[in-house]
């Protein structure tokens, strides 16, 4: 009798204890059901939360620092947005720019020794792969028959009309900035100046024989 009363008390301990547990579990999933369904636009419990709301005003946010009350502001005038090159919005990558181009753009560095030192540097980098060590389309990809040769710089005939060595400073720094066909822009990997300094040392390709 005695025995039996004590796996008794044991049995109601292990039911108290399935029971707490199932209600804890319960209340929990409660709490989390609840606390993510409340608000559409909420989410959630948030881990270190000012990673995710900066101090920083948004643009669109009203500011009391400016006068007008607003966060993002007019530059003031004659500023230039990062990257802006006026000769490019003035050149536009179509047929009549290219043409514009070649009227009225002149090389403003001239044929020194140094600056078509940095040409030929900057040319055997972003060019010569294609266009070859002396412009004459065999670069490595050509080489390698991975990619349809340019005419060459001296002797080929531009896709655009006209021969490639009479091609002007506007033409090739037009090129180098938009590319054409299955060249690519290369105005974000060079500046122009340092494009203006590969058509000096493509000028010097132009007359090879
Ligand atoms: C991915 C290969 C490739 C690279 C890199 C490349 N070119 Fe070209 N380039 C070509 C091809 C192909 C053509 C011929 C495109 C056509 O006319 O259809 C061409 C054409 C040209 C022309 C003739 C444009 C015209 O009006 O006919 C010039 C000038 C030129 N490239 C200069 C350069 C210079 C300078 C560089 C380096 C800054 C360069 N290219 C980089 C492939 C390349």
């Amino acid at each position: 009798m005695l025995l039996k009363l004590s796996t008794m008390k044991e049995n109601i301990l292990v039911m108290n204890k399935l029971r707490i547990v199932g209600a804890t579990f319960f209340v929990t999933a409660a709490i989390a059901v609840i606390s993510s369904c409340s608000d559409k636009r909420s989410t959630g419990l948030e881990y270190a939360p000012n990673m995710y709301k900066a101090l920083a005003f948004n643009p669109d946010q009203p500011n009391k620092n400016f006068r007008n009350g607003q966060t993002a502001q007019v530059p003031p005038p004659h500023t230039m947005p990062v990257g802006f090159d006026e000769v490019e919005e003035a050149y536009p990558n179509t047929p009549e720019g290219y043409q514009a181009a070649s009227a009225n753009l002149v090389n403003p560095f001239p044929a020194t020794t140094a600056n078509l030192e940095d040409g030929k540097i900057l040319y055997l980098r972003m060019c010569s792969h294609c266009h070859g060590l002396t412009g004459q389309g065999d670069g490595s990809i050509v080489q390698l028959g991975k990619f349809p040769g340019p005419p060459s710089y001296s002797k080929g005939n531009s896709s655009r009309g006209g021969t490639m060595k009479d091609l002007t400073d506007g033409k090739i720094f037009h090129t180098i900035t938009y590319g054409v066909n299955l060249m690519g822009p290369h105005r974000y990997q060079l500046t122009p100046d340092e494009r203006w300094k590969i058509v000096l040392y493509v000028h010097e390709l132009q007359k090879l024989q």
